[in-house]
C-alpha cells in the first residue's frame, strides 16, 4: 500500500466556547476553556491512519508538544520525521459558538522551523506510487512540493490557511487538491461549486478537486468524473478539524484502493461524524463507526 508522507503542522489548540464569535472591537466572555491536540496536519495524519493508511509525519514540536508526537504514533502514524528543538510548539486560539462555527488563529511556533534536510530524509525511499500531503501551517512547503515531485511522488495539498502566492506556486506540481469552498471562492473568485471546480481546471487541468461545501456536502472531480456526495444531517457543536477528518479519509481511502465514489463517501460520513463532537484530533472517528 502506498505511504502517505504528511508535512504538516502540529499544534496545541485553545478552544474557547462562546455565545457568538467576537466582532471587531468587542470584548466578550468564554463560556468555558478546554485545550486539546490539534494543527491541520496532525489532525491529517491521524484522520489518514484511522482510515487504514500508511502515514509517516514530518513536522516540528518544541518539548512543550511532545504530546502530539505521542498521539500521534499511539493512532499507529510513524514518527521518526517529528523533530522535537528548541522553538515552542505551534499552538491556535479557537473559538466554537453554539452553532459549533469556529474562528481559528494559528501561530506557527516550531511549525515554521522545518528543515529541508528533514523532508530530503523522510522522503529518502518514497516511491512514485507514494504522496506528499501538506497545508500552509508549516514553512518550506513549496519548496518539499517541487521536490517531491521531482523525484516522481504524487502530491495532495490543502491550501489553508488560504495564501494565494503558495497556492499559485504550487498548483503545477498538484495530483489533488482538496479545498473548502472559501478556499475555492478566494482561488477562482467563484462561488459556485462548479464554477469553483471549473475555474480551479482552468488553471491546473490535470488536477482531482474535492471541494467541500460544510453542511450542503462535497464534490470530488477529475477529468473523467464528477461526484457529488450530500452530507449527512447531524448536529454540528464543533466543526474544528471536519476538514482534516474529510481529507485523511478521503486520501485514507484512495491509497487503500477504495474508488474514487466510495471514498468521498466514505469521508463525507467521517466528517459528519467529526462534528458531533468536540475538539479536533479526539473528534475523528475511528474507521470501524464509519465503515460499520
Ligand atoms: O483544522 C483545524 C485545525 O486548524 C486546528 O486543530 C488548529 O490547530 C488549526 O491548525
Amino acid at each position: 500500500m502506498a505511504q502517505v508522507y504528511c508535512l504538516g503542522s502540529l499544534n496545541l489548540d485553545f478552544v474557547y466556547q462562546v455565545d457568538s464569535i467576537v466582532s471587531p472591537g468587542q470584548t466578550i466572555k468564554s463560556l468555558e476553556v478546554q485545550t486539546h491536540l490539534g494543527g491541520k496536519g496532525g489532525n491529517q495524519s491521524i484522520a489518514l491512519a484511522r482510515a487504514g493508511a500508511n502515514v509517516s509525519h514530518i513536522g516540528s514540536i518544541g518539548a512543550d508538544g511532545i504530546e502530539l508526537r505521542r498521539n500521534l504514533e499511539s493512532n499507529g502514524v510513524n514518527v521518526q520525521f517529528v523533530r522535537v528543538g528548541e522553538v515552542r510548539t505551534g499552538h491556535a486560539i479557537i473559538q466554537v459558538q453554539r452553532s459549533g462555527q469556529n474562528a481559528i488563529i494559528v501561530e506557527a511556533g516550531a511549525n515554521g522551523s522545518i528543515s529541508e534536510e528533514l523532508i530530503r530524509t523522510a522522503l529518502e525511499t518514497a516511491e512514485p506510487e507514494d504522496w506528499l500531503l501538506a497545508q500552509n501551517e508549516t514553512n518550506l512547503v513549496p519548496w518539499a512540493i517541487e521536490y517531491a515531485k521531482k523525484r516522481g511522488v504524487r502530491i495532495a495539498y490543502n491550501p489553508s490557511p488560504f495564501d494565494a502566492e503558495t497556492v499559485t506556486a504550487v498548483l503545477p506540481y498538484l495530483d489533488l487538491i482538496i479545498l473548502n469552498e472559501t478556499e475555492g471562492r478566494d482561488l477562482t473568485g467563484e462561488s459556485d461549486p462548479l464554477l469553483i471546480i471549473k475555474g480551479v481546471r482552468g488553471r491546473a487541468p490535470r488536477l482531482d478537486i474535492a471541494l467541500t461545501l460544510g453542511g450542503d456536502g462535497a464534490y470530488l472531480a477529475s477529468n473523467e468524473e464528477t461526484y457529488f456526495q450530500p452530507a449527512q444531517k447531524v448536529t454540528a457543536v464543533d466543526t474544528t478539524g471536519a476538514g482534516d477528518t474529510f481529507l485523511g479519509y478521503l486520501l485514507g481511502s484512495l491509497t487503500r484502493g477504495i474508488d474514487k465514489k466510495n471514498a468521498l463517501e466514505r469521508a463525507s460520513r467521517a466528517a459528519a461524524v467529526c462534528v458531533t463532537r468536540r475538539g479536533a484530533a479526539a473528534s475523528i472517528p475511528l474507521a470501524v463507526e464509519i465503515d460499520s
